[in-house]
Formats: structure tokens, sequence, C-alpha cells
């Protein structure tokens, strides 16, 4: 109750120190102009998820990453994996992998980083670290070159902040991402900064203080500007310094800087990998709320949980919106907060609001009357009521103009409403960021799903999101398809399925449409190790040494696969690389008509649930 009240009177004058100052609070600020002519506000992507499309500019990403970059990176990868594993692989592996039988022979491959703050943003690091091929380490476990290799690359909250920070950084190393380069200058990335915490930056609660107040600033030109503004766009500013261009240790707290305003989704395109192709086309989600039209700020619901019918919205560089069959519509990414067709919106789509959106968990705190002074947003909220007042706003979620206002009557319901209210991408229990993966119009082959949420009571993951993801197909069927997984968390704890690598979908028939996912859960320390890799998400700040500690106890448990006995007690599986290898290609196999053969029928019998 104490800071509150301190932070009002500090801040009143703060603002009147800063305003129209702040570098920041200019860049983050939308502008409105006339729609260039021949804008298309709303992309109908179609709701019969069989012949849905993919917005042009995706397709021709894709394309031409598939023609231009992906047979070297496939050749590269198949030379690694036969290199570095004792076993011989069935031909086909090679034939596939090396493009003889051509580029449309080669497999599609996706991956998914999932939610759960730091832990997961990190743990979802070490697991791509392990399958970068320009790192030697990962080369010579036998798994270097998959990510170079994959078409896709998705990731909600903790797993958004890593998917975009490493898409509009250029594709750097994860270690280079994490704890940035000398060379960085004052425009480039500095690195995830983790000493300095994400939601209480500062030394003590008098900088925390001074810090919101700076960040609040920061947001006040967009609801100058007419837009709505909640706590999302608060902590995104907080979340800029972390995974945004423009901040490095040493001027971290420095307020001239924009630390990243002005950065946006849309101008990822715009970085030399993304325009070479050479990087997995990245997307983060977000859950949603229905939003009731209420002429009161409504700022609570608390332990709000997301139905899995509630659309889930994406946001890549060029479109954002959603494939769920109750809506099947998108809106460009750089005109997101539009007003109309005649008025275009231009720097909405800052990247530091998407990674806002998708890791707002404030609604799901207990924001009652009662609780909300000593909730760590209290201080947000009551900042933002004072010094920006509007109605009928949730402000404990992220706000977007409603581009899809009108649209698909009867089935989206959020048809009627001004506003989309969004919120953490894992609040429907779908930690692991699935959904565009399944999209058939992507057309995948191979998932690989990294799963690093707090389900159990020590940190670890016990299938819950796989669960959910399955109930949710179910529910929205025919849009989806996802092989069958245990229903309860007991049999994947049971069986171990989130302590080693597990496989889903390694028999079922072509017509079912489904992926093979390829499933690594951070379920347990790996051999001989003390745990390392099960924080919680509450710890929003970890040292040098504590995320390098995190990140190689990460690629043992990437590298390590179902141990197996040897004379000195259990060790890495060395079949694991190959076996992963059989994984990757075994949908490519089928539509070849070869049969699985040599070490891959041992693997699928090993790595398979069946
Ligand atoms: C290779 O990966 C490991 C594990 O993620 C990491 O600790 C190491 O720094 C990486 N090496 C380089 C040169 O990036
Ligand atoms: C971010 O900085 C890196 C260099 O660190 C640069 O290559 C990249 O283009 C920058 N991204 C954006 C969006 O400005
Ligand atoms: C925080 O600010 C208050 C009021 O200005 C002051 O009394 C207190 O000593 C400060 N605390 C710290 C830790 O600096
Ligand atoms: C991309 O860069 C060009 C010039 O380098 C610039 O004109 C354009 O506005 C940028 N696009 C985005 C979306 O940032
Ligand atoms: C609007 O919200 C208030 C406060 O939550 C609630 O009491 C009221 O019933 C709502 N009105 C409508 C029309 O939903
Ligand atoms: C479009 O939005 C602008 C800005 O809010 C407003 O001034 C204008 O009247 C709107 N135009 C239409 C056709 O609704
Ligand atoms: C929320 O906090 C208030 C005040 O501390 C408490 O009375 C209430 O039971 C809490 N609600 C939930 C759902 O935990
Ligand atoms: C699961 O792992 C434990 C210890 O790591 C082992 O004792 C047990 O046999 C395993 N269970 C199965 C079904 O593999």
């Amino acid at each position: 109750m104490k800071t509150f009240g301190v932070c009002f009177i500090a801040c009143a004058c703060y603002l009147s120190r800063v305003s129209g100052q702040a570098l920041a609070a200019q860049k983050y600020a939308p502008t409105l102009q006339p729609c260039p002519g021949g804008t298309a506000l709303v992309r109908e992507a179609g709701s019969n998820a069989y012949t849905q499309t993919l917005g042009d500019e995706e397709a021709g990403y894709i394309a031409a990453r598939r023609s231009l970059v992906l047979p070297n990176a496939w050749a590269s990868y198949s030379r690694n994996v036969q290199q570095n594993t004792p076993v011989a692989l069935p031909a086909y592996v090679d034939t596939i992998l090396s493009g003889l039988l051509g580029k449309e022979a080669l497999p599609n491959l996706g991956i998914a980083s999932s939610g759960g703050g730091l832990r997961a943003a990190l743990f979802g690091a070490g697991v791509l670290s392990a399958l970068d091929g320009r790192n030697q380490s990962s080369v010579q476990a036998g798994l270097g070159g998959l990510l170079q290799a994959a078409q896709y690359l998705s990731g909600l909250s903790g797993g958004s902040w890593l998917v975009s920070s490493l898409s509009q950084a250029d594709f750097p190393t994860l270690p280079d991402l994490i704890f940035g380069t000398q060379q960085a200058d004052a425009d480039g990335f500095g690195g995830w900064i983790t000493p300095e915490n994400l939601l209480q930056p500062g030394a003590n609660s008098n900088e925390t203080a001074e810090f919101l107040e700076l960040f609040v600033e920061e947001v006040h030109g967009k609801w100058a500007a007419g837009f709505p503004v909640s706590v999302a766009d608060v902590w995104g500013r907080s979340l800029a310094r972390h995974f945004v261009n423009g901040t490095t240790a040493d001027d971290f707290a420095d307020a001239t800087l924009a630390h990243g305003a002005g950065l946006t989704l849309s101008g990822v395109a715009n970085v030399s990998t993304f325009r070479a192709y050479a990087q997995p086309f990245p997307i983060v989600i977000a859950d949603s709320l229905v939003n009731r039209p209420n002429g009161t700020v409504v700022i609570i619901e608390p332990d709000e949980i997301v139905p899995l019918v509630n659309p889930i919205y994406e946001f890549n560089a060029y479109e954002s919106g959603s494939f769920d069959p109750m809506l099947g519509a998108f809106t460009p990414t750089k005109f997101l907060g539009s007003p109309n067709s005649s008025v275009c919106a231009l720097g909405f789509d800052q990247l530091s609001f998407i990674q806002g959106a998708s890791s707002n968990l404030f609604n799901s705190m207990n924001t009652s009357a009662a609780a909300l002074a000593s909730s760590a947003i209290g201080p947000i909220i009551g900042l933002i009521e004072e010094t920006m007042p509007q109605t009928g706003l949730r402000l404990d979620a992220a706000d977007i103009p409603n581009p899809f206002f009108g649209l698909a009557q009867g089935t989206f319901v959020d048809t009627n409403s001004k506003i989309l209210s969004l919120v953490d991408g894992g609040e429907d229990g779908q930690t692991t960021p699935l959904q565009p993966l399944l999209v058939r119009a992507r057309g995948l082959d191979t998932i690989i799903a990294i799963d690093a949420p707090a389900d159990t009571s020590d940190n670890f993951a016990d299938g819950s999101s796989l669960i959910a993801t399955q109930t949710r197909v179910q529910l929205l069927k025919p849009a989806y398809a996802f092989p069958p997984v245990p229903s309860t968390q007991t049999e994947y704890l049971a069986q171990n399925l989130t302590k080693r690598p597990t496989f889903f979908g390694c028999n079922s028939a072509p017509d079912a449409g489904d992926a093979l996912v390829v499933y690594i859960a951070n379920g347990g320390a790996p051999l001989g190790e003390p745990p390392l890799t099960n924080n919680p998400t509450a710890k929003l700040s970890y040292t040098a040494d504590e995320a390098q500690a995190v990140l190689n106890q990460v690629f043992d448990v990437a590298t390590q696969g179902i141990p197996v006995s040897a004379a000195g007690g259990e060790t890495k599986d060395p079949e694991w690389p190959a076996c992963l290898a059989c994984a990757v290609v075994d949908r490519a196999r089928r539509r070849l008509g070869v049969q699985r053969d040599g070490v891959c029928v041992s693997c699928f019998e090993r790595y398979c649930w069946s």
C-alpha cells in the first residue's frame, strides 16, 4: 500500500519532468495516416481447415526458403548426424535429406518452444543451441543443423521472448543471444541481461518504482494518440530492455534511450537473415479473453482460466490473426491497431507489446480489490488509472482494436467487440505453442515440441500441455490433426515420458494428416547431475553463471536420449541422434512408400509411445 502511494506522488512529478522528452515515449506511439491505396485490412483465410490458405508473403517466404536454403541445410544436417553416430542409418535417410529426390521430398519441420517464464526461455534456448549447426558441440553430438533446417519456429510467453528476440537480433547463436556480444552497437542487441529482474528491475523497491514510472511514461504517447493502453504495454517496456535491440547492461537504466521502442514485428522482415530466408519463420501466439462490451473499466477476473474454445491469435512479421475455424482471418501486422480501412495505424505492432501480450499472465493473478495493492501489478494498474483514464477496457490484458469486428458472426465470440483482449498464450493450459504448427496449410511433417512449464510441485513438466492440445483438437474437429497422446498426467510420469524424448504419432495412418511429434520436456535432471532447470516461473532474474549452467544442463537433456546401461552405469544413448533423424524423415519416408528399416526400426520401438 505504501509503495502505491509513494508511486503516485513521485509519478506526477516525474511525468511533468520528462513528458515530451523521452525518445522511447515518442517512438512507442503509433501514428495514423491514410491507408495506402488498395489496402485490405482483413484477409479471410477460410474456416474450412482443408481449404485454408497462407498469406502470400508467408507462402513466398516458405517457398523461397525451401528452394534456396533448406537443400543445403538438410544436406549439412545429414552429414553431421551420419558422421557422429556409431550406427549406420538406413539409406533412405540420406537419400531424402541429401536432396537426391529433389526439394519436394525434403521433410517439413517445425519447432515449438513453450512458456514458463525465464526458465522456459532458457530451456528452449538450450534445446535450440543443441540443434544449432553453428555449434561444434552440437554437431559432434549429432543433432547440430536441425535448427537451420526447420521451416517454422513458434513461441509463447517465455518462448515468445526466445523466438522473437532471436529473430529480431538477426539469428545469432544462442549464447550470443543470451549473453550479448562485445561488438553490439547502441542499436544492436545487447543480450537478455538476465541478472536484471524482468518484473522488478532495480536494486531496491524505490528503483523499481522509478523504473515502473518510466515504463508508464514510455507508453503515454500511445494513449494520447487514442489507442488503448494496459499493463501489457507497460510490462512490454520492461521486456524490451531484455528481448529487443537497443539496450546493453551498461545503459539499462538510461532514461534517454529508446530501448527498442519503434522496433516492430513487421520490421523483423527487414533483418538480413530474414531477407535471406535464413531463419525458421517465427510465430508467436497469445490467447484471447471473451470481451463483453461494458462501459466500466474492468480490471479483474481473479484466477481466470481461458477456455480451450477461445480463439488463439498468432503474430508473424506479415500477418496477425487466427486460423481457428471460428474466425479464420488475418490483418497485416504492420497495420495492427488501425481504426478502419481508410485510416491506418503504423507502429502499433511494437515488438515489446507483442512480447507483453504473449506473456500477459496478469489476468490470472488475484487482483480482487482487497489483493490488488499488494499484487505485482497493483502499482502499474494504479499508475495507468491515474495518468491514462480509459473506459470499457481490460487493464490486465493486452488490448487491440478488433480488426475482425463484425466478422464470422455466429462463430466468432468477439465479433461485436471493439477490442480484442489478449493474454498469455499458455493460459488455456497449452504451454507449448503447437496450434500454429497444426495448421493444415503449413503441412508440417515433424514437430519438435519443447515443453518447460511448472506443472509439478518441483517445477517440472507432466504432460498437461499435450493433454490440453489433444482436448482442443477434439473440440475443434476437424480443423486440426494431432497424434494420440496419453490423456492423464499420471501416465506421462509413470512412463517417464517427460524425462526422455518421446515420439508421438509413429503409427498414424497417412489419412490422419497428423505430424510426428518429438516431445522434449523439462522433466528431470540428466544423468548424474543435480537439477538446475526447475526454477519457479516467478524467478525472473538469473546471474550469467546460472544461465550458463542451465544451458549446459539442457545440452545434456537434449543429447541424452533414453539412457542405456553400460559398464560404468547408465550413459547417454549413442543411437539417439540417429533415432531423431529417423523421426525427422519418417513422414517423408512414408510419402515415398519406403519401409522403415535398419536402426530406425529399433529406434521407433524405444522412442515411440504406442
Ligand atoms: C555450444 O552450445 C553449448 C550448450 O548450449 C554452449 O554452452 C556453448 O557456449 C556453445 N558454443 C558456442 C561456441 O556457441
Ligand atoms: C538488431 O541488432 C542486430 C545486431 O546486433 C542487427 O543485425 C539487427 O538487424 C537488428 N534488428 C533490428 C530489428 O533492428
Ligand atoms: C526509498 O525512498 C524513501 C522515500 O524517499 C526513503 O525514505 C527510503 O530510505 C528509500 N529506500 C531505499 C532503500 O533507498
Ligand atoms: C525496411 O527497410 C526499408 C529501408 O531499409 C524501409 O524503407 C522500410 O520502412 C523498412 N520496413 C519496415 C517494415 O521496417
Ligand atoms: C459491466 O461491468 C460491471 C462491473 O464488472 C458489472 O457489474 C455489470 O453488470 C456489467 N454490465 C454488463 C452490461 O455486462
Ligand atoms: C476512421 O477512423 C478515423 C480515426 O479514428 C476517423 O476519424 C474516421 O471518421 C473513420 N472513418 C470511417 C469511415 O469510419
Ligand atoms: C484474493 O485475495 C483476497 C485478499 O487477500 C482474498 O480474500 C481472496 O480469498 C483471494 N482470492 C482468491 C481466489 O485467492
Ligand atoms: C522410470 O525411471 C525410473 C528411474 O529413472 C526407473 O526406475 C523406472 O523403471 C522407469 N520407468 C519406466 C516405465 O521406464
